[in-house]
């Protein structure tokens, strides 16, 4: 196992009727932002329940966060915190709500150019604005790790950063919020999740039994919640798993002392820097072409995944791992998700286009070995088409 710190700070507040308990997190002397997006927490009845909760503060609200959060709309928000003395925000929404307020807590306290946060991927950020999230959709894990994307329209790039000043100080998971999410964003959700453990234990064995098994339980809680969580929508226990198991997936656990990968991440954020594809689509395009083109490297763990999470015992080791491929890739097909690039209206032309905003932004050493360079990603891509 390799050395590692592990510090998650972000408490949780998880089941029914929490929303009630912001009453307590929140410093009763707080002059609070309410971050939200393009309306769904104001038609569900979140807002309402939140605007309940803080009764007695000071409240100012900004709505509109697109998904796959944008630069310039973030800046208005940093604008409204300066002007107003706002001293605690408050992200109601998915992940791009609480990435959007991430950004806008870091930068509301960052003297430079806020572009930098993103270009240095979080190393110039020295301090944040405390926030706290009720979270509306399980997929990210935002609402327990210290990380953020945004969206820069202008400049055609999707970038990540990562600070230890941007946990959420708390974050309230109630399932029964997830009930009136579509069909669409329970089914990116699952597939985002997923990815989010694969990407932390599909590369190498390093001894360690407690994170690949923490990871296998996820997997195949995933496999089996994602075709009922579609099927019975208010099944309170399906959707109060589903919910903690997002967050597991990406809250730092699974992934200390242990390899990661994350190029389907990257190669998937320059698919929506392109043309707006959701999160969780890019992945399901780019994970399974990327298993294949690196069998030889995941060789040991691709037949662990084989045997752990999807049950494959019988035949070659070739053959084993060409159907946990095909097992991927049907499970993301079977929740409705396309997997292959000309779904996405992505052809050759664009291919070209992803690959050298790859090298524009520095991605030119990506995966656990820092082997993948653009050239791997294009023929990657190829294969995807
Ligand atoms: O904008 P509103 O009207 O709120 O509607 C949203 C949005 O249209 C809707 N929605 C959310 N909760 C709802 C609901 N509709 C009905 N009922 C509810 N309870 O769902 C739509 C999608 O929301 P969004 O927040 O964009 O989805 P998600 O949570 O999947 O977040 C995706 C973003 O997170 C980034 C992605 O790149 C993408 O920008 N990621 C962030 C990560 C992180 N911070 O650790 C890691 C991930 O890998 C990912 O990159
Ligand atoms: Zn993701």
């Amino acid at each position: 196992m390799n050395n590692f710190d592990f510090h998650n700070p972000t408490h949780i507040l998880f089941g029914k009727g929490r929303i009630a308990d912001l009453d307590a997190r929140v410093p009763a002397d707080a002059k609070v932002l309410i971050l939200y997006g393009g309306g769904s927490a104001e038609r569900t009845g979140v807002l309402a329940q939140v605007r309940a909760a803080l009764t007695g503060r000071k409240l100012i609200e900004f709505g509109g966060i697109e998904p796959n959060p944008r630069f310039a709309t973030a800046l208005k928000a940093v604008e409204l915190i300066r002007d107003n003395g706002i001293t605690f925000l408050l992200a109601v929404g998915g992940g791009s709500v609480i990435d959007a307020t991430k950004f806008i807590a870091a930068a509301v306290r960052h003297d430079g150019d806020p572009w930098e946060i993103l270009t240095s991927q979080g190393a110039v950020v020295a301090d944040a604005m405390p926030f706290g999230t009720v979270l509306t959709l399980p997929a990210t894990g935002s609402e327990m790790n210290p990380g953020s994307v945004i969206t820069n329209a202008e400049k055609g790039a999707k970038l990540a950063f990562l600070s230890p000043h941007c946990y959420p100080a708390f974050s309230i998971l109630d399932p029964e919020v997830t009930y009136s999410l579509p069909p669409r964003q329970i089914s990116n959700g699952v597939a985002d999740a997923f990815v989010h453990v694969i990407e932390q234990y599909l590369t190498y064995p390093v001894a360690a039994p407690v994170q690949d098994g923490f990871a296998e339980t996820l997997l195949r809680t995933l496999i089996d919640l994602g075709p009922k969580a579609l099927a019975t929508p208010q099944d309170y226990d399906t959707r109060a798993a589903l919910m903690w198991t997002a967050t597991q997936a990406l809250n730092g656990l699974i992934g200390a002392g242990v390899p990661q990968d994350w190029s389907s991440h990257m190669i998937g954020h320059e698919i929506t820097a392109l043309n707006d594809t959701d999160h969780a689509r890019t992945l399901a395009v780019v994970l399974p072409a990327l298993m294949n083109d690196q069998r030889e490297a995941k060789r040991a763990k691709l037949l662990q995944y084989a045997r752990n999470v999807w049950d494959i015992r019988e035949g070659s080791e070739e053959e084993r791992i060409d159907a946990a491929i095909a097992a991927t890739r049907g499970f993301f097909e079977s929740l409705g998700i396309k997997t292959r690039l000309g779904d996405y209206a992505v052809g050759t032309p664009e291919i070209d286009i992803i690959v050298s905003a790859l090298s524009d932004h520095g991605l030119t050493a990506l995966g656990e070995h820092r082997s993948i360079a653009p050239s791997d990603a294009r023929r990657i891509l190829e294969a995807a088409l």
